[in-house]
């Protein structure tokens, strides 16, 4: 799903490295096309002025915008984020950025309470250790981010999206721990595909910053995911149908509230 990126060495870029970097982005375009005009420029212009500072570090920023692979994400979900959302979004960015630093921390509380819970189940510890250390340095990225814009970092109601996906989770084990890595695949996965649309449609901090979310946001859906059919002997694709459903109803049908995990927009919606 994700392709690791090429090792570059210490060498410089060459007049070959910069074609092949130009061919890469031709390449992108077409793969995908989501990811059209806007970022084609900013990659580009990304290019041409770190390009003059650093060659490497240039190239090496092309690598990683090309080498995600998103589609076993896409794959996974059971619709795509409406175009209403992505344009509610864009004309929200304080609510969306604010509700982004909240749930970058409520995926690093979520990891913690899953290593309380399993304790004896040492591959899930490694695994969700790592992932909260991971949602932590999103959180402070975040927080930057608005720190910079000068947009103060307050709570908000919550969006009714993860106590949808919860309230479907069984009470016995070890139906719950099932149904509690999928959970966790279904929201990493809708985060993970919010970034894409999204990075194309913003501002170029913003494009930078949500591209360069993809690639652990994409690992962490794989990594509940396979923790989810490594402990559990019996077959859960119907448990992850069931979840899909659930997911999908809440993605498409009318949402009051705008948020980064909302359902569809409403003409009167409220963004507090
Ligand atoms: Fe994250
Ligand atoms: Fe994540």
């Amino acid at each position: 799903m994700v392709t690791k990126s090429s090792s570059i060495s210490n060498r410089s870029l060459s007049s070959c490295d910069t074609y092949l970097a130009s061919y890469k982005l031709i390449i992108f375009i077409i793969r995908y096309p989501l990811f059209t005009h806007d970022f084609a420029i900013f990659s580009m212009h990304r290019l041409r002025t770190t390009a003059r500072s650093s060659k490497l570090a240039a190239f090496k920023c092309f690598n990683e915008f090309i080498l995600i692979d998103c589609q076993p994400v896409f794959d996974f979900l059971g619709c795509k984020t409406p175009d209403s959302w992505l344009e509610t979004a864009c004309k929200n960015i304080p609510i969306l950025l604010i509700n982004h630093c909240y749930l970058e921390q409520c995926a690093a509380r979520n990891a913690v309470i899953m290593m309380n819970r399993y304790p004896s189940k040492t591959d899930l510890l490694l695994s969700m250790s790592k992932l909260a250390r991971e949602e932590l340095i999103h959180f402070e990225r975040v927080l930057k981010i608005l720190n910079k814009r000068e947009i103060a970092y307050k709570a908000l109601k919550p969006s009714r999206y993860a106590g949808l996906l919860q309230a479907e989770v069984r009470k016995q084990e070890p139906d719950k721990f099932v149904d509690s890595m999928i959970v966790g695949a279904f929201i990493e996965a809708r985060s993970c595909e919010r970034f894409y649309h999204l990075a194309p449609l913003l501002d170029a901090e913003l494009t930078k910053f949500y591209t360069s979310l993809l690639q652990s946001e994409a690992r962490h859906f794989e990594d509940y995911l396979d923790l989810a059919k490594k402990y559990t002997q019996s077959d859960i694709s119907d448990r992850i149908d069931f979840f899909r459903e659930i997911e999908r109803n809440a993605i498409l049908s009318p949402d009051p509230q705008f948020r980064f995990h909302s359902g569809m927009p409403m003409s009167h919606q409220s963004a507090a």
